[in-house]
């Protein structure tokens, strides 16, 4: 049997995203043993740089969990041997295909099996494209294309986008990065889910009141106001990684675990929401404070953000899924920067229990919410629990809610993988159960591309809300509105 080699090229070599996640991802897997025998990494980008220079910068930022370990110095070294620089313009078919020949080299006649992954601007997207995949048809194995967001602003401008990058590849060749489908307690939604009898049967309107999806992040946008300012928080966090996150949530049972039996539900399921009212939504953006003598900046305080932005840091949102299973059930979305605190959650809250004998004469309980939430704490410290109401030991009476807990680093030694090694183990190996297909794309920007436009054709003003603050009091009056009350905050 011919021996099969694959050639990894990051585009965007030297940019934030390549020093930070990808090396890192790639070099985990290679330390676990993931990567085929022959493989061969290749950096590419416009900076003049050796290969020297390339294993130099990439051995700075291989400080993910793995070099603890024992023998990492001599792995990372091996690593690096197998790492390679290439200068080029991301619009340059020449440049191209010098680096087609470098890889042909390093491919010595094997089959040769390519994957592409454009760590660079939107604006450039195509250009690599067109060249990246012009040496397609002279290799033997296959070519993949991983593509990071922005995918486009709106429908319009996705929808060119998948368009032109149409020309030059199939569908199947491209692999639409959401690093958040790669996280280990999303991926485990569906596990929970589908596997626990105590949880299937019970996923639907008939005992869930309310579902509610919360990002928030303790930092500002920090240099990369020039990105943020032109997509804002719900283009960035709310269209992509919770609306996926809800899609996996809300979806029918699939056929089977294939990647298209689980892509046809979720776009079932995004093609079944309800148009956003711009009244079901709040929007908001920080700024400056002063806290313990420390001044925080406000979001246009960022020099590469104009100063009269309008653009939202903070959005929450009530959307509504109109299918038999989910008919009514509110499922909030919160996402903001500069909040006060980091996590990512989902929180499920249950109905209440039809004349619980303990709520009847209720002067005898002490709980403000006597219903049952599931907690699904996607970051940081991992973990799942479940309130449930429980008689506080004694001789009395008195119930409170206690959480059932699984916390992952109490449960499990193994450290939990970066989604990017997830994420890059599956493009490689051809598993797209992970990543966004274009008709799932199209959805959820036909979902959000209305609101966003009345949004900006109004020039809706943010509510402002302090730096390091628990965001718009709007939010608590659209939940309220529903009848909710955020779970993060009560
Ligand atoms: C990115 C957003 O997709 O996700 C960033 O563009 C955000 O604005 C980031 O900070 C959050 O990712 P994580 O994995 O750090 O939660």
């Amino acid at each position: 049997e011919q021996q099969s080699t694959v050639s990894i090229t990051v585009v965007g070599a030297s940019g934030d995203l390549a020093k930070k996640k990808i090396f890192p991802a790639l070099f985990a897997l290679y330390y676990e043993g993931c990567l085929p025998e022959h493989f061969t990494i290749y950096g590419y980008a416009r900076s003049k740089m050796t290969d020297a220079e390339l294993r130099d910068m990439v051995s700075k930022t291989l400080t993910c969990r793995i070099d603890k370990r024992e023998n990492c110095g001599e792995k990372m070294e091996e690593f690096l041997k197998r790492c390679f620089y290439h200068t080029g313009q991301y619009d340059s078919q020449e440049h191209f295909v010098t680096l087609d020949k470098k890889l042909k080299e390093h491919e010595g006649g094997r089959l040769s099996n390519r994957l592409f992954y454009l760590s660079i601007p939107p604006n450039i997207f195509v250009d690599a494209v067109k060249c990246a995949s012009s040496s397609a048809s002279s290799i033997s194995g296959w070519t993949r294309v991983i593509v990071e967001k922005p995918f486009g602003r709106d429908s319009k401008t996705s929808a060119a986008l998948t368009k032109s990058l149409k020309q030059y590849l199939e569908e199947d060749q491209i692999f639409r990065i959401d690093h958040y489908l790669g996280k280990e307690l999303v991926e485990n939604l569906s596990v929970l889910r589908f596997s626990n009898l105590i949880f299937e049967p019970l996923w639907s309107r008939q005992y869930i009141q309310n579902v509610q999806f919360i990002f928030s992040e303790d930092f500002g946008t920090e240099g990369r106001g020039g990105y943020f300012d032109h997509y804002g928080i719900i283009r960035d966090i709310m269209q992509n990684h919770l609306l996926q996150i809800l899609a996996l949530f809300a979806m029918e049972t699939p056929v089977s675990l294939d990647a298209e039996d689980i892509r046809n539900e979720k776009v079932k399921v995004l093609r079944s929401m309800r148009p956003i009212q711009l009244e079901d939504v709040v929007i908001g953006q920080y700024k400056s404070t002063t806290k313990g003598g420390v001044t925080y900046p406000g979001y246009t305080d960022d020099k590469t953000v104009p100063k009269d932005s309008l653009t939202p840091t903070f959005a929450a949102a009530a959307l509504f899924i109109d299918n038999a299973r989910w008919d009514g059930v509110p499922f909030l979305m919160k996402a903001g920067k500069a909040l006060h605190t980091r996590s990512a959650e989902i929180r499920v809250q249950f109905r209440h229990v039809p004349g619980n004998l303990y709520n009847r004469n209720s002067g005898g309980t002490n709980l403000d919410r006597t219903t049952n939430e599931l907690v699904i704490r996607v970051q940081p410290d991992e973990g799942i629990y479940l309130k449930i109401n429980n008689k506080v030991p004694g001789l009395g009476m008195r119930l409170d809610q206690s959480n059932l807990n699984l916390l992952y680093s109490a449960r499990y030694s193994k450290e939990i993988p970066d989604a990017y090694e997830r994420l890059l183990l599956d493009a490689i190996e051809g598993e797209r159960r992970l990543f966004i297909r274009s008709d799932e794309l199209d959805a959820a920007w036909a979902l959000f591309t209305p609101l966003l436009k009345e949004i900006e054709e109004k020039k809706t003003i943010p509510e402002f809300y302090p730096y390091g603050s628990r965001g718009p009091v709007g939010a608590h009056y659209l939940a309220a509105k529903h009848n909710v009350q955020w779970g993060d905050l009560s």
